[in-house]
């Protein structure tokens, strides 16, 4: 299994009820490290950049409105096979399909308020990472 890293984001409807510490505690107990983390707030142009490949869908705007409605905690996660394993953690999207014990079964609110983002490839990690961190930031 390789050492990989992926882009983390905590989303707004999970900060505003303060739940940045429980969602952390379930990356920390199932073998991922917090290897770097900052609390911001997105601008429009920011969450429209991020999300670009579903500019086409049609949830696409309501999302960009939602990431701005509040602060986010971006963080790159370390672990042995990191993306698949935070996929895992996430559960499914809907969180009406995710499994238990997963964050999206215990803290989302629906489709679009899902408490947590992460990158679906490890090129897209790399990609996402780099969105938010400068290597310096990152501290394994
Ligand atoms: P995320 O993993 O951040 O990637 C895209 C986001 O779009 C997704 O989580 C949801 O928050 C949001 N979204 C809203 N509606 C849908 C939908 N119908 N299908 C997929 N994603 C959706």
């Amino acid at each position: 299994m390789a050492v990989e890293r992926t882009l983390s984001i905590i989303k707004p409807d999970a900060t505003k009820r303060n739940l940045t510490g429980k969602i952390n505690q379930k990356f920390e107990d199932n073998g991922l490290r917090i290897v770097a983390q900052k609390r911001i707030q997105l601008t429009e142009d920011q969450a429209k950049k991020f999300y670009a490949v579903h500019a086409e869908r049609p949830f696409y705007k309501d999302l960009v409105s939602f990431m701005i409605s509040g602060p986010v905690v971006v963080q790159v996660l370390e672990g042995d096979d990191a993306v698949a394993q935070n996929r895992k953690i996430m559960g499914a999207t809907n969180p009406a399909e995710a499994d238990e014990g997963t964050i999206r079964a215990e803290f989302a609110e629906n489709i679009e308020a899902n408490s947590v983002h992460g990158s679906d490839s490890a090129e897209n990690a790399a990609i996402e990472v780099s969105f938010f961190f400068s290597e310096n930031e990152i501290v394994g």
